[in-house]
């Protein structure tokens, strides 16, 4: 194990007991704002231009004309400019460290929350059918978060439960934590971990990056 390898062993360690740890300031200041540079040009496509493409997945609210947006897909497969900072290396790296060897990004997206629409991501695991501490995703945030607008809310330690753990029951039990965060701020959950994120009251975007990291040899079902 080189030094780089046990750069983050306090938050490895906090991974690997209770499915989620929060880092700081992984990508510095001036990727961040290139990231949200390419975040507001790929929401104006929707806000001024309508749907882009099948990628842009929006949902109906009974009060308005205007469908919310709430996720873009295969971000890595969009057209835009700050794409390639998707492929950082000290995302990769920093992956591979909480995973404990090489690891390859299976999917990418961009998670919006937005201003006073967005509506909570009910309870879920990203996937079950994939080992404790083999696939995590790092969700790297363009906004800051809070219970106020949104956060990562998760049960501590149920990526170690069954595969068929019942969702809703393991939420009911709790403990329910939250994960507030800072601009920059990269939060490292199990994909197994059971979790949810509440509503954007507020009057600003809240932006998440979020990207998909496993070992390649394994086979991973699409997340779709
Ligand atoms: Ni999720």
């Amino acid at each position: 194990m080189g030094a780089s390898t046990s750069r983050h062993s306090a938050s490895v360690q906090e991974f690997l007991s209770t499915g989620v740890s929060r880092v700081r300031s992984v990508l510095g200041e001036d990727t961040i704002r290139e990231l949200k540079k390419g975040a507001v040009e790929l929401i104006g496509r929707f806000t001024e231009h309508g749907r882009e493409s099948e990628d842009f997945w929006t949902f109906q609210r009974k009060e308005d004309v205007t469908p919310v947006l709430y996720r873009i897909h295969n971000l890595e497969k969009q057209d835009w400019a700050q794409r390639k900072l998707l492929y950082s290396p000290e995302l990769t790296e920093l992956a591979a460290e909480f995973i404990g060897h090489p690891v390859e990004p299976t999917a990418f997206a961009i998670v919006l929350k937005e201003p006073e629409r967005a509506v909570r991501v009910p309870w879920h695991r990203d996937r079950d059918d994939v080992p404790p501490h083999t696939v995590c995703n790092l969700s790297i945030y363009l906004d800051a978060a809070d219970e106020d607008n949104g956060c990562l809310e998760g049960v501590p330690e149920s990526h170690l439960l069954p595969d068929d753990a019942d969702v809703d029951r393991v939420r009911q039990k709790g403990p329910v934590a939250h994960f507030p965060v800072e601009e920059g701020d990269v939060v490292v959950h199990d994909v197994r971990l059971v979790h949810a994120s509440g509503a954007n009251p507020t009057k600003t975007w809240r932006r998440t990056i979020i990207i998909e990291f496993a070992d390649p040899a394994m086979s991973l079902a699409s997340t779709e």
